[in-house]
C-alpha cells in the first residue's frame, strides 16, 4: 500500500513558487539576481489597515470567529460588491477564507466529482487546473492567442462546452497575461453561457483594481444578471490592498454553494485569522484613495517593461489592460543558442538560460499552459526593471 495519496500524483507544485525559490537559492549563493517571478505588489500594507490589526490584538479579538467570516466583514464585503460592482449579495451569500486561493479550493472541492469538466482558458493561473485535478475532475484547457489579446472567444467557449461541463473559470485581469475583458467581451461569453444551464461561472476578480488607461472593469454576474444564480464572484484584499501575507479572500454566490464551502472549511482551517479579518474590514471600509495611485504606478511600470522587452531581439509583447504582469512571446529565441552555449529549445529553456546567464528570474509560459511565452512580474521599482530590461536585451542580442 502506497503511503502518499494517489490524488497527489495528479498535481504539480506551483511553478511560480519554484522559480522564486530557485532565484532565492542563487541569491544566497552570492549571485546578483533580479527576481521578477513573484506575483505580489511591492507596496507596504497601508498604515490604517495595520493599525486596525494591532487594535484587534489589543482588544482581545483573538478568538474563533464564524467559520466563513465574521458578520461585520461579510457585511463589508456585501457593501463592496454593491458599491463597486453593482451586485446585490445578502450576507448568507458571502464567504470569507484564508486567501482567495482557499475560496477557490473550497468552491471546486465542494462541487466537483470525477468525470466533471472545468473549462480553463490558457494562459491560466497555475492553481486552477491543479485544484480541478485534485478534486478528481478534468480541466479542459482552451488555448487563447496573443492575437486575441489572450482572451477566450465566444466561439471557442461554445466549442469547449459539453454535457459534463460544470464550471468555466474566468480571470480578468489575468495572471499571467494581464488581459482584462471589457463589458462587451464578457457579454459575448455570458450569451453563450445562458444557453447552457448546467455551467457555472467562477470569476476570479482578484486584480479588479489594477487596470489601466481608463479601462472599465466588468464582472459576469453584473454584465448578465441572469447568470448570477450560477456565478461565484471571487475577490480578496491581497492585491488591491497589498495584503498578500494576511491571507484574506472572499466571494459572493448562491447560498447553496456558499453553505457547502463553509462546511468544507469547517473541517479544514475553520475561520481565517481573526486579526486579518479585522484588518480586511478596515481595508474595505477605510480610505480607498491609494488604490488608483498604486494602479498609476503599475501602469508606468507596465509601459517601461513593455518598451524594454519589445526592444529585445526576438521578443514581442502585447499591451495588457491590467494586473502586474506582461506575457511576451519568446518564439524568436527558440532554436537558437545563447552566448553561454545553452540551446534554447522551448520557453522553459529560455527562462533557465536567462536566469543562469543574466540572473533574471521570470516564469515560462508553459507553466501557465501556453508556450512559447514567459511571464514578467513588474511589481518592482523602475531601476530594477531597467536593469532587468538591459540584461534581457543583452541575453537576446547574444542568441545565435
Ligand atoms: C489570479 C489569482 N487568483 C487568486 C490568487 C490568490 O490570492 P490569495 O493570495 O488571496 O490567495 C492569486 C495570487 O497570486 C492570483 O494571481
Amino acid at each position: 500500500m502506497a503511503f502518499l495519496a494517489d490524488s497527489l500524483a495528479r498535481i504539480k507544485p506551483s511553478a511560480t513558487i519554484a522559480v522564486t525559490d530557485k532565484a532565492r537559492e542563487l541569491k544566497a549563493a552570492g549571485r546578483d539576481i533580479i527576481a521578477l517571478g513573484a506575483g505580489e505588489p511591492d507596496f507596504d500594507t497601508p498604515d490604517n489597515i495595520k493599525e486596525a490589526a494591532i487594535r484587534a490584538i489589543r482588544d482581545g479579538k483573538t478568538k474563533y470567529t464564524a467559520i466563513d467570516g465574521m458578520p461585520e466583514l461579510k457585511a463589508a464585503v456585501a457593501a463592496k460588491f454593491k458599491r463597486e460592482n453593482g451586485l446585490d449579495y445578502k450576507t448568507d451569500e458571502i464567504t470569507v477564507g484564508t486567501g482567495g486561493k482557499q475560496v477557490l479550493f473550497n468552491a471546486l472541492m465542494a462541487t466537483l466529482n470525477p468525470g466533471d469538466e472545468v473549462i480553463v482558458p490558457a494562459p491560466y493561473w497555475v492553481s486552477y487546473p491543479e485544484i480541478v485535478a485534485l478534486a478528481g475532475a478534468t480541466p479542459v484547457i482552451v488555448a487563447t492567442t496573443a492575437a486575441s489579446g489572450f482572451k477566450l472567444t465566444a466561439a471557442a467557449l461554445a466549442k469547449a462546452i459539453t454535457p459534463k461541463t460544470k464550471w468555466l473559470i474566468l480571470n480578468s485581469p489575468s495572471n499571467p497575461s494581464g488581459a482584462a475583458y471589457s463589458h462587451a467581451e464578457l457579454k459575448a461569453l455570458t450569451d453563450v453561457l445562458l444557453k447552457h444551464e448546467q455551467v457555472w461561472v467562477l470569476t476570479d476578480d482578484m486584480y479588479e483594481h489594477i487596470v489601466y488607461d481608463g479601462f472599465k472593469f466588468a464582472t459576469p454576474a453584473a454584465v448578465e444578471p441572469g447568470l448570477k444564480v450560477r456565478t461565484l464572484t471571487l475577490n480578496g484584499v491581497s492585491k488591491a490592498y497589498s495584503m498578500t501575507g494576511w491571507r484574506i479572500g472572499y466571494a459572493g454566490g448562491p447560498s447553496v454553494l456558499i453553505k457547502a464551502m463553509a462546511k468544507l472549511q469547517s473541517q479544514s482551517t475553520t475561520n481565517p485569522s481573526s486579526i486579518s479579518q479585522w484588518a480586511a474590514l478596515e481595508a474595505l471600509t477605510g480610505p480607498q484613495d491609494f488604490i488608483p495611485k498604486n494602479a498609476e504606478i503599475f501602469r508606468q511600470r507596465r509601459d517601461l517593461i513593455m518598451s524594454l522587452v519589445n526592444q529585445a531581439k526576438g521578443l514581442s509583447c502585447t499591451r495588457p489592460e491590467g494586473a502586474l504582469y506582461v506575457f511576451p512571446s519568446c518564439e524568436g529565441a527558440i532554436g537558437k543558442t545563447s552566448a553561454g552555449g545553452r540551446r534554447i529549445g522551448n520557453d522553459q529553456e529560455f527562462v533557465t538560460a536567462l536566469l543562469e546567464e543574466e540572473g533574471v528570474a521570470v516564469v515560462q509560459g508553459s507553466a501557465f499552459g501556453l508556450a512559447p511565452f514567459f511571464r514578467i512580474s513588474y511589481a518592482t521599482s523602475n531601476e530594477v526593471l531597467e536593469d532587468a530590461g538591459t540584461r534581457i536585451q543583452r541575453f537576446c542580442a547574444g542568441l545565435r
